[in-house]
C-alpha cells in the first residue's frame, strides 16, 4: 500500500500493464488442471516447436527454460568454470549480481557518456580473453540498442569464448541476431515472454545457441523446463501474436509521450527501444521520492546516481500517476 492508502503505481519492473488475451489466460487454466504433473515431454517439444517457428530457428538449437534469469545464471556458472566472464556496466542486475557471486576472473566494461554507448574497441580487446562476454541489447537499465549485426559478427569473430545476447526485449526494439546464430557457433541469443507477451507470472525464456552450449547445459534440460501452466499458456500465445504487436504499438507510442512530457518538465530522458526509461531528474533520492507519492520506480543509484530512474511504460492512467508524482517530485526544495 502506498502512504495515503492506495495501491501502489507499480512502474518498477518493466512488466506489461496489458494483461494476455483470454485464450491465453484460459490456456494456463487449462494447464491448472494438472497442477500434480510436470509438463510433458510432449508439451515442451510443442513449444519448442512454436518458439522455433516464431524465431526463425532451428528447433535443434533451441532450449525451452523457466525465464531467461534462471538461464543467464546457468550459463554464466558454465562458462565461468572455462575462465573470464565480461558484462558491461550498468547491465541487467541479475547479471551483474550472478557474475560478482562467482569466483571467477569478472571485466565490467562501462558504458561511455554522453549517450551511454558500448566502446567498442576494448569491448573487442576484453573478448579475446573471456571466456564469455554477456550484453544484453537492448540494455537494462538505459534502454538503449548497443550491438548491431555488424558489431555482433565482429564481436564473435574476435571472442576467444562465446558471446551471450540477452534479447529480451526483442520485440519492442525489432532487431534481432537471433537468425546469426547458425554462422556463428560461439553466440548464443537468450529472449523472454515475460515483457511483450505479457507473461511475466508465468516465466517462460528460451535460448538458440551452437552444439557446445547446448551439450554443456544438456543435462540441465528438464530442470530449467517451464511449469504445465506456463508451456500451456505460452503455446496459445504464440498461435496467434498479434495481441504482441498491439502490445507493442501502445507501449511504443505512450513511451513517446511519456519522454516528451518529461523533458518538458526539465528531465533529462535518454532514448529507449524497450519498455521502460531512464531519466535523470534534479532530486537526489528520487526513487525514494517518487515511493512516498505512490508511484514504485526502479532505483538505478548504484549503476549511477540517485537522481536517476527508470521507469517502466503502463497503462495510459497508469503513466499520468507517474507523470503527476514526477512533476510534484521536481518541485520540491
Ligand atoms: C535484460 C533482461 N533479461 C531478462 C529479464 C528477465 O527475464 P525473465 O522474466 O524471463 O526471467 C529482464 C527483466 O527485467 C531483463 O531486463
Amino acid at each position: 500500500m502506498s502512504p495515503d492508502g492506495r495501491a501502489f503505481v507499480e512502474l518498477n519492473r518493466n512488466e506489461l500493464s496489458f494483461p494476455p488475451p483470454e485464450h491465453v489466460v484460459e490456456a494456463a487454466r487449462k494447464g491448472l488442471e494438472r497442477l500434480n504433473r510436470y509438463a510433458t515431454a510432449n508439451e515442451v517439444d510443442e513449444l519448442k516447436k512454436a518458439l522455433a517457428a516464431y524465431c526463425g530457428a532451428a528447433e535443434s538449437s533451441l532450449l525451452v527454460t523457466s525465464g531467461v534469469e534462471i538461464l543467464l545464471g546457468q550459463l554464466i556458472q558454465f562458462f565461468a568454470r572455462r575462465g573470464q566472464i565480461a558484462i558491461i556496466d550498468p547491465t541487467f542486475f541479475i547479471i551483474t549480481r550472478v557474475a560478482e557471486s562467482l569466483r571467477t576472473r569478472l571485466t565490467k566494461l562501462r558504458l561511455t557518456r554522453p549517450s551511454l554507448e558500448l566502446p567498442m574497441e576494448p569491448l573487442m580487446d576484453i573478448a579475446k580473453d573471456a571466456a564469455l562476454v554477456v550484453i544484453d541489447n537492448p540494455n537494462n537499465p538505459t534502454g538503449k540498442l548497443l550491438l548491431d549485426r555488424k558489431a555482433t559478427a565482429k564481436l564473435c569473430e574476435r571472442s576467444g569464448g562465446a558471446v551471450l545476447v540477452d534479447e529480451s526485449y526483442y520485440e519492442f526494439a525489432g532487431s534481432s541476431v537471433i537468425d546469426m546464430v547458425k554462422d556463428h557457433d560461439n553466440l548464443i541469443v537468450a529472449r523472454t515472454m515475460s515483457k511483450a507477451f505479457a507473461l511475466a507470472g508465468l516465466k517462460v525464456g528460451y535460448m538458440v545457441a551452437g552444439d557446445d552450449v547446448l551439450k554443456g547445459l544438456s543435462s540441465l534440460e528438464v530442470a530449467l523446463r517451464p511449469t504445465t501452466p506456463s508451456a500451456c499458456a505460452a503455446l496459445a500465445a504464440l498461435s496467434d501474436t498479434g495481441y504482441v504487436k498491439k502490445n507493442v504499438s501502445k507501449v511504443s507510442q505512450e513511451r513517446e509521450r511519456v519522454a516528451k512530457k518529461a523533458s518538458e518538465m526539465g528531465v533529462e530522458v535518454f532514448p529507449s527501444s524497450t519498455n521502460f526509461l531512464l531519466m535523470r531528474t534534479n532530486q537526489l533520492n528520487a526513487a525514494i521520492k517518487l515511493r512516498e507519492r505512490g508511484v514504485l520506480v526502479f532505483d538505478p543509484s548504484r549503476q549511477f546516481s540517485s537522481r536517476y530512474i527508470r521507469v517502466s511504460i503502463g497503462t495510459r492512467e497508469e503513466n499520468d500517476a507517474f507523470l503527476s508524482a514526477l512533476k510534484e517530485l521536481l518541485a520540491m526544495e
